[in-house]
């Protein structure tokens, strides 16, 4: 399989802080990866350089072939990656609906289409994600799990090729979490998108990723099958603190 996303050797500095360094990660069309690693390892700041939030300090992302190295990031969403952030942001003074809408206007080209088109579409996603009962709804009037939901489907609403989601379940209880995961699978199989998904629920991660990469203090410590990343000794020893039971 083709790859679609390469990060190479790339480092992010806050000042003096290394948030990330000299990390290089590739991923395959249709893979999806986690990536954990403790507070303040990197991983967010990685998805913020490969969409385009944060430049780089130094190396090179490619995406499908393409450098899109700091580029703007409406023009990395537009190019095809997808992201949610770890606190979520909807716009608070559009309803549900229209935050959805909002992802339809910005995203891939010429997947958009007259008004009456682009707002079935994001129905269509509200439904998928089992929030279209609250379409006429204002974000702060939802639960966490609904918040979290929107953000799935407003970033799925850019039609995103490569989609990043941070933390999508963190806060959610064992039957949401459940949800997420499903949201997850049917995204990747049925709607072949590529996914990197950072998450600490440990017990998600192990169900739905193909390959697992693990950042310490902005550096890549693991990079492989979940089975064997989660015996890694350094992996255990920074992380996990005791081995996972494999079911
Ligand atoms: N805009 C910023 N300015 C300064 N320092 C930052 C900024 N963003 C992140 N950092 C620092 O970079 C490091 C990595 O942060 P990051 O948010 O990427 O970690 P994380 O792995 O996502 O952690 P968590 O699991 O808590 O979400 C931390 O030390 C953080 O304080
Ligand atoms: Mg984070």
């Amino acid at each position: 399989m083709m790859n679609i996303l390469q990060v190479n050797k790339v480092s992010k500095y806050f000042g003096a802080l290394g948030a990330l360094e000299d990390v290089t990660i590739t991923v395959k069309q249709g893979e999806i990866v986690g990536l954990v690693g403790p507070n303040g390892s990197g991983k967010s700041t990685l998805f913020n350089v490969i969409s385009g939030v944060d430049r780089v300090t130094k190396g090179d992302i490619i995406f499908e072939s393409k450098n899109i190295t700091n580029l703007p990031s409406p023009a990395i969403c537009r190019l095809g990656i997808g992201r949610t952030f770890q606190i979520v942001r909807p716009f608070l003074k559009l309803s549900v609906l229209e935050n959805v809408m909002v992802g339809k206007y910005f995203g891939h080209p010429g997947k958009k289409g007259k008004f009456t088109q682009i707002k079935d579409k994001a129905i269509e996603l509200l439904e998928f994600v089992n929030l279209a009962d609250k379409k006429g709804a204002y974000p702060a009037n939802l639960t966490l799990a609904d918040r979290k939901k929107l953000e799935i489907a407003r970033a799925l609403a850019t039609s995103p090729k490569l989609l990043l989601l941070d933390e999508v379940a963190s806060g959610l209880n064992e039957k949401e979490v459940e949800e997420v995961v499903n949201l997850i699978h049917e995204i990747n199989k049925e709607w072949k998108i590529t996914l990197i998904v950072v998450e600490h629920v440990m017990s998600m991660i192990m169900k739905i990723s193909d390959r697992i990469i693990v950042l310490s203090s902005g550096k890549k410590i693991a990079d492989g099958a979940p089975s064997e990343v989660v015996n890694d000794k350094e992996v255990i020893e920074v992380y996990l603190g005791e081995p996972i039971s494999q079911q």
